[in-house]
């Protein structure tokens, strides 16, 4: 597939109640490598494989949650030509200078009637992955430290009217329908995956009565070792665990779901399938959606459906 539009999601803000605790979680126990920090007092943070400055952002405050998701699209001239796409189609945006978020150029900003604020950009500062871009090795100590994804990989997210969502971001941004969730009418979407890519999903949706509420942030492991791995450290560290190890019917994903110290929700992620998007969607039944959710348990976890930040 020619990368062209959005290119992949590049990063998250995340609210966090004790700013020096999440910080010491993030750093030590899911391994992320920190790379700055702003005037506003957020941390920066990558995942040791990503190439960008940054991709998960803290901020502290007294309530949990996301602030934004922003994607990384091609170049100047794509964002210009989507934020025109999206004005056409009804949806405002604006604009967020170049630096305001460390190392990242200007951002397109837009709230998407689920009550969140999606960002589209085309420059961040490269910063390397600590190995070097001629005869590289194929790891590094941050690699090695902690859970140690490879990347920011999708995120799931909870609120109102994601039918009128889907059109904007398979409409407007290119996006496509990969695997959804039927309502229990057996007609409406209670929840969609949506890829910009090769991958799975880089963006999933459930229909969720409050807006503006975040599932889970999900972080890429490169094998089901290390998956396995990231369910000891997460032991050892005493971290709260939702559900997993185990692996999702939707997306053929193996996970483990947990909490961080302030009850935002992550995942350590690997697999899937590659789709394209000629494929035709996945459908999960309602009925059917334990499955779904957790393939060998078949158990719909009351705390999937409920807890959110
Ligand atoms: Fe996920």
């Amino acid at each position: 597939m020619a990368m062209t539009g959005v290119l992949r999601p590049g990063h998250a803000q995340v609210r966090v109640l004790e700013l020096d605790k999440a910080v010491a979680f993030y750093r030590d126990v899911l391994g992320l490598v920190e790379t700055g920090r702003d005037a506003q007092g957020r941390v920066y943070f990558k995942c040791w494989d990503e190439r960008d400055h940054n991709s998960y952002i803290l901020r502290e405050s007294d309530q949990a949650g996301i602030d934004f998701f922003g994607f990384k699209v091609l170049d100047g001239p794509t964002l210009d030509q989507l934020e025109k796409d999206l004005n056409d189609y009804g949806v405002e945006t604006r604009r967020l200078p170049a630096g305001d978020l460390l190392e990242t150029g200007e951002r397109v900003r837009f709230t998407i009637p689920s009550g969140h604020e999606i960002e589209l950009y085309a420059t961040k500062t490269t910063v390397g992955n600590g190995i070097p871009t001629i005869n590289p090795g194929p790891w590094c100590e941050d690699s090695e430290r902690g859970i140690a994804p490879v990347r920011l990989d999708h995120t799931l997210l909870y609120g109102p009217n994601i039918a009128e969502v889907k059109k904007i971001f398979v409409d407007v941004l290119g996006f496509y329908l990969v695997e959804r969730v039927l309502g229990e009418d057996g007609v409406s979407e209670a929840a969609i995956w949506l890829s910009c890519s090769h991958k799975v999903h880089d963006i999933a949706f459930a229909e969720y009565p409050e807006p503006g509420k975040l599932h889970h942030c999900s972080f890429l492991m490169d094998s089901w070792e290390r998956v396995l791995r990231a369910g000891d450290i997460l032991s050892m560290n005493k971290v709260p665990v939702d559900i997993g190890p185990t692996r999702h019917g939707v997306t053929r994903g193996c996970t483990i779901y947990a909490w961080d110290p302030s009850g935002n929700r992550f995942e350590t992620f690997m697999g899937g399938y590659q789709p394209y998007p000629d494929y035709e969607p996945l459908t999960w039944t309602f009925d059917n959606f334990g499955q779904g959710l957790d393939y060998p348990q078949r158990k719909l976890h009351e705390t999937f459906l409920t807890v959110v930040s």
